[in-house]
């Protein structure tokens, strides 16, 4: 039986935190889709389509193997994607104990909803501070975000901001 994970988030824009676990995901599932999903509560500043090309373009750049699909989804629930595509894991990054408490409630109902168990994954400290609401920050006020997002991103902010 092959193994599916669903990685979803926001990656507005995917940084080098997403990356990293998108890497480590792809070496422990046979399967893995990258899932842009929109956000209500947060103020976006990539069109989706974009999110995904970033994305698409930081792996190859990278040179991430693996069986990789990115896509994005927004009818209805996570979990419906997950068990539309036969994927019963999701895996998300853990930074901090912040994002524990935020991904824990989230990650009860969604096995409730449908039996999909969340994973946690640690992803390298070396990306611990780095957040997509940070590099969104520092680029609008005009800051090098290089650091902390893969090349593809950077220059598309670069060019973005004219
Ligand atoms: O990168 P983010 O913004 O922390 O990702 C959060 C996201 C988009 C994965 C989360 O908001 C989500 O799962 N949205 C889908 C809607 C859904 O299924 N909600 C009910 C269960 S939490």
């Amino acid at each position: 039986m092959s193994r599916i994970a669903v990685v979803p988030g926001s990656f507005d824009p995917v940084t080098l935190g997403h990356l990293d676990v998108i890497e480590r995901s792809a070496r422990i599932f046979d399967q893995i889709h990258v899932l842009v999903v929109h956000n209500p509560s947060k103020t976006a500043l990539l069109p989706i389509s974009q999110r995904v090309s970033l994305i698409q373009e930081s792996i190859e750049e990278a040179g991430i193997r693996g069986d990789i699909l990115v896509t994005s989804w927004s009818v209805g629930l996570l979990v419906d994607y997950a068990t539309d595509v036969g994927a019963s894991v999701l895996v998300k990054g853990i930074r901090s104990q912040v994002d524990v408490a935020y991904e824990t409630p989230m990650a009860i109902v969604n096995r409730n909803l449908a039996g999909v168990e969340t994973i946690f994954m640690l992803p390298d400290p070396a990306h611990a501070h780095v957040s997509s609401s940070l590099v969104r920050q520092v680029a609008s006020l005009g800051g090098d975000v290089a650091p902390y997002v893969p090349k593809a991103v950077a220059n598309y902010l670069e060019k973005a901001r004219g």
